[in-house]
């Protein structure tokens, strides 16, 4: 397995491009199920998970042409039902090793009648049910089934319903707008997500002809139609990688232009870069961040969008260990998502968590270590400290990063980070 090794101390200057949203363009590629004939995707992020996408694309018998060294991706889905048993079936190798998988299960019902996902199972950070998936498609009249750890769902024709989501879920929504755009009538999702990704999926899904409003609000209306056109698609800039960045800016003092970055995207990210002291300023190829003197200690609580960012968690961490003072962090969406902890505590990060709440007390210079990636974010976070750890960082199973980061050390390095990918 490869790792990456960093060495600590460097100040961060220049221009990082953004690469695609990984969480925009899974439920994309799925949604290129929906019409009849060939969707091309842009700015596709050359990412594992969007590689495993396209695996279950074919499996599922799409003609799938990706070019990631262009980041292209034309998928041309089925004619015709898929033939035989496995040809509607998202199977257990691919789904356990990307959950994001059960994004298939809307577009096949929808198109074909018939989906079959295997359970996603739990991952590092959670549980991770899909109960408000199945709920929404009970109530458009699908008949599921749970049984050998997979879920079978069918419907000739799904037809519109009312559906309130118990939690806002960004996959569980972007599934039941697609399986509701080819739907009988009207459905509505109330305690709807209201992500950018969950706007831009209904934005696409809109120019393959579908009739979505409200899209980005807690309520979106979706108006069935009988059949969908293929498109071609720029896929959006990714929040998460630019706000991972804008970290390694404001924790080295840096001064760097995340090029592409969408700042309406990140309004959240921005206000507790600046509380902790950063100078955020819009600019017309982007979003520069400028890194403060010195860091000051931010309260962050995780919230659904347009809250702060689950996924923005590890990395403010890092912040935190920096600031003279305490931040309090409480992580409100997933039950496990502090596994950083432990291992940032071994570079002598000074954390408590009790329950849902992480107490750091920053100000304490981080060391380098070895320490272990666990699930994707906490593996940025690591990447993190060892910019501004003393001496060298070996951060192991490096493959947790690749999963949402496209060639993170190239693009650090190339403002100025001592990092190198180390091949097993
Ligand atoms: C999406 O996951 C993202 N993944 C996650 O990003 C992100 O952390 C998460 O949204 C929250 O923003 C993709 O978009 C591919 P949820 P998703 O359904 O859709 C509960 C990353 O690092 N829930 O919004 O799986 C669930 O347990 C990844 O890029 C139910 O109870 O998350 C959680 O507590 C990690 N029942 C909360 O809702 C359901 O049926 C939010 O989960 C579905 C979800």
């Amino acid at each position: 397995m490869d790792k990456i090794v960093v060495e600590g101390g460097s100040r961060l200057a220049g221009e990082i491009k953004i690469s695609g949203a990984k969480n925009a363009a899974l439920p994309l590629l799925a949604a290129a199920l929906l019409p009849s004939g060939a969707s091309t995707f842009r700015n596709v992020p050359r990412l594992q998970d969007v590689a495993t996408m396209g695996k279950l694309l074919r499996h599922l018998g799409c003609e799938v042409d990706a070019q990631p060294a262009k980041h292209l991706c034309r998928i041309e889905p089925p004619a015709k039902p898929p033939r035989g048993k496995s040809h509607y079936e998202a199977p257990y190798q691919l789904v356990k090793t990307m959950r994001a998988s059960v994004l298939v299960l809307g577009p096949l019902v929808a198109r074909y009648g018939h989906g079959r996902v295997s359970l996603p199972g739990g991952c590092a950070i959670g549980a991770r049910p899909i109960d408000q998936h199945l709920k929404g498609l009970t109530a458009m009249g699908a008949k599921v089934t749970l049984e050998h750890g997979y879920v079978d769902v069918s419907c000739k024709r799904l037809k519109g319903a009312s559906i309130v989501c118990d939690v806002p879920t960004v996959t569980g929504c972007e599934n039941l707008m697609m399986a509701a755009a080819l739907a009988r009538g009207r459905t509505v999702i109330e305690n709807a997500a209201r992500e950018p990704e969950v706007e831009e999926l209904a934005l696409v899904l809109n120019k393959m002809g579908a009739r979505i409003s409200g899209a980005g609000t807690p309520i979106i209306t979706i108006e069935g139609v009988d059949e969908l056109q293929p498109i071609e698609h720029a896929i959006i800039p990714d929040r998460i990688e630019a706000g991972t960045f804008a970290v390694a800016a404001a924790i080295t003092r840096g001064d760097v232009l995340l090029e592409g970055a969408r700042p309406e995207h990140m309004d959240a990210i921005v206000a507790k870069l600046r509380a902790a002291g950063a100078t955020v300023t819009a600019e017309a190829g982007g979003l520069r961040v400028r890194g403060p003197a010195e860091v000051l200690p931010v309260d962050i609580t995780t919230q659904p969008h347009p809250g702060f960012p689950t996924d923005m968690q590890a990395q403010f961490m890092v912040l935190a260990t920096m600031a003279k003072g305490q931040s309090v962090i409480k992580e409100t969406i997933f039950e496990n998502r502090y596994m950083h902890v432990p291992e940032l505590g071994r570079m002598g990060a000074d954390i408590t968590v009790s329950g849902q709440v992480a107490s750091v007390r920053g100000g304490k210079k981080l060391s380098g270590a070895s320490v272990m990636a666990t699930d994707l974010r906490a593996s940025a976070s690591l990447v993190l400290a060892g910019l501004v750890a003393g001496g060298k960082t070996e951060v192991l199973r490096v493959y947790h990063l690749d999963r949402g980061y496209e060639a993170i050390e190239k693009k650090l390095r190339g403002v100025g980070a001592k990092i190198k990918r180390v091949k097993a």
